[in-house]
Parts: C-alpha cells; sequence; structure tokens
C-alpha cells in the first residue's frame, strides 16, 4: 500500500513538473490525483479494507502525500501565471512612439467670442462686470429706470410676462440700478453687464424675441458727457478699426438725459452708401445717455453728489458687422458649418 502511494506522488510530481502548458493543464492533474474522483481520493475510499492498525498509518501518509503536491500544484500554479504575465507584456506592450489620437477640440461659439473682445476692452479700462437675473422684476426692468406703469416708451419694449410683476429682462439696464442698490450710496461704479434679453418680436435676419446685451455704467464725482463720448469712441475705435467714423445722435430713453444714439460709418461700404446701411452710409450702434438724476436719486444715489453715463449694446449685431455675417439667426441654429468658420 505504502508503495502504491509512494508511486502515484512520484507520478504526480512527474506530472505537475511537465506541465510546462497551461494552467488547464495543470488543473486536469490537479482533479486527476486530488479531485473527488482521484487517485488519492479512492485510496482514502478503500481505507475500510485495510487491517485497523494499519489505517492511522496509511491515512498520515496520504495526507502527507497530497499536501505536498498540493503545494507543488501551488507554485507551478504561480509559474505559469508569472509566464502568462510575461508573455502578455512583452507581445501586448504599447508604443508610446505612436502619435496619439486627437480628440476633436471645441472652440468658443462667435457670440461667446465677440463678447470676450467686447469685455477685453472694457477691462482695460478697469470696468468691472456685473451680473443680474433673465427673469426680473418689473421693478428693476422698467420702474427703476423711469419708466412708471402705464408709460408710453414701454411699448418700445413689449416682453413676455411670467406676473404682472415679473418678466423676462427686455435689456440689460436692470443691472444699473441693482449695481447702484448693493452699492453704497454715491460710491464709485464702472462696471459692464453682459446677458441675454427677451422681447416679443419676429425671428428673421435681422430680428430675434432673444438677443444679446452688454450694457455699461459708470458713476463718479464730475462724470460728464465728454466722458461718454470718450469712452465709447474708443471703445468703437477699438473694436472696429481706428478710422471708423462715430457719430452721437440725439435720442430718448427714459433713464438717460441727455440721451444719444451712437452710428459708426457702415462697415460694408466704409460710409458710401449700400443695402446694410440703407443707403445713409451710418449703422446704430448702440444707445446711450447721461444717467437721469430720478433714476440716481431712485437707487440711492445723490444726483447733487455724482453723475454718470450708461449705454448699451447688441452684441448680436457688433458680432454681424465685425465678421460680415448677414443672417442673426445663424447664431442660434448650431450648423456646424457656419459654427466651424470661427
Ligand atoms: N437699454 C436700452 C435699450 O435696450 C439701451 C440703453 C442702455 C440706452 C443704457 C441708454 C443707456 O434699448
Amino acid at each position: 500500500m505504502e508503495e502504491k502511494i509512494e508511486q502515484l506522488k512520484a507520478q504526480a510530481v512527474e506530472a505537475i513538473q511537465k506541465a510546462a502548458g497551461s494552467l488547464s493543464e495543470l488543473d486536469d492533474i490537479r482533479v486527476k490525483f486530488l479531485g473527488k474522483k482521484g487517485e488519492f481520493t479512492s485510496i482514502l475510499r478503500g481505507m475500510g479494507t485495510l487491517a485497523k492498525e494499519d489505517r492511522p498509518k496509511v491515512g498520515k501518509i496520504v495526507n502527507e502525500a497530497k499536501a505536498q503536491i498540493e503545494a507543488l500544484i501551488q507554485q507551478k500554479n504561480e509559474e505559469l501565471k508569472a509566464r502568462d504575465l510575461e508573455k502578455i507584456l512583452s507581445t501586448e506592450r504599447i508604443d508610446v512612439t505612436l502619435p496619439g489620437r486627437t480628440v476633436p477640440l471645441g472652440h468658443l461659439h462667435p457670440l461667446t467670442l465677440t463678447l470676450e473682445r467686447i469685455k477685453d476692452i472694457f477691462f482695460r479700462m478697469s470696468f468691472s462686470v456685473e451680473e443680474g437675473p433673465e427673469i426680473e422684476k418689473d421693478y428693476y426692468n422698467f420702474e427703476a429706470l423711469n419708466l412708471p406703469k402705464d408709460h408710453p416708451a414701454r411699448d418700445m419694449q413689449d416682453s413676455f410676462y411670467i406676473t404682472e410683476d415679473i418678466l423676462m429682462r427686455s435689456q440689460t439696464s436692470p443691472v444699473q440700478a441693482r449695481t447702484m442698490e448693493k452699492n453704497e450710496p454715491n460710491a464709485p461704479i464702472r462696471m459692464i453687464a453682459p446677458g441675454r434679453v427677451y422681447r416679443r418680436d419676429e425671428y428673421d435676419a435681422t430680428h430675434s424675441p432673444m438677443f444679446t446685451q452688454v450694457e455699461g455704467l459708470v458713476i463718479d464725482e464730475g462724470i460728464s458727457f465728454a466722458d461718454l463720448k470718450g469712452t465709447l469712441e474708443l471703445f468703437l475705435h477699438q473694436i472696429f478699426n481706428a478710422d471708423v467714423g462715430v457719430r452721437f445722435r440725439p435720442s430718448f430713453f427714459p433713464f438717460t438725459e441727455p440721451s444719444a444714439e451712437v452710428d459708426i460709418s457702415c462697415v460694408m461700404c466704409q460710409g458710401k452708401g449700400c443695402r446694410v446701411c440703407k443707403g445713409t452710409g451710418w449703422l446704430e450702434i448702440l444707445g446711450s445717455g447721461m444717467v437721469h438724476p430720478h433714476v440716481l436719486e431712485m437707487s440711492g444715489y445723490d444726483p447733487q453728489k455724482v453723475s454718470g453715463f450708461a449705454f448699451g449694446m447688441g452684441v448680436e449685431r457688433i458680432a454681424m458687422l465685425a465678421y460680415g455675417i448677414d443672417d442673426l439667426r445663424l447664431f442660434y441654429d448650431n450648423d456646424m458649418r457656419f459654427l466651424q468658420q470661427f
């Protein structure tokens, strides 16, 4: 019996040593010798036929042999695994010298680009950026800007009302009142406020019920119309070009007095007169004026101590003129053929 066990053990050891092929080959060996129906198991099963006094001894030998074989299998198993890993590492090695696959990069929308350029110019003049909500109170959108309920000038900016007192803001001018209110009374202000505005309007090549404005507000002691002119001229010469013509036309806004609309010489025909400027040679580009004393007062500023100017421009319009775009809707269509040109 002992001999038989020795023999079996020698067979197992040999098989294990030879098992160079794969982990599954090794597993077959384990099943053959140690499995439920394996050689050693059947010896243990057959113990009943042995003399009683021999049983413990034989059992011990079998178990020792099993343990040794188990250990050998384990060792071989690790060797094979290491070998397989080695093989994978060497065959699947990544060639880091290959050029990578580039991810196509997106880029900024032409309106964002234009807004960035506008901001840049005002940053250089020490303006800060303020923000206000797109869903605005009637008070800030109109009343605080000298447009009481039923004021006829409200008709120019018919908007989307959510309730009697809340609407989609029709202009960025409410940020003027909000900025003054959150400041100490009479504290100097030099800010721009970019953002989306909403008006009941057509959707065609030159109109949209949603568009983008940049508001500007400067308040300090002794601010005059000369400051307004100088600032806006400098801005327009930088955003368009140094020799663009700039003219100020008297106009009306309830929250500025005096008010002026600002035109630039037509960028398409250089002022000669064309379809874009409707033969006039000029393009209206922004609204502006000296902040109305009553507007200052309503937001806690003292018109006896400080004065200021304000302006508002449409970003789409500036982008269209700067890039030569002839249809406003292109900004919102998300047509890649258009967007990829910027
Ligand atoms: N908010 C005005 C508009 O949308 C523009 C404007 C702003 C005019 C500031 C004067 C001063 O038409």
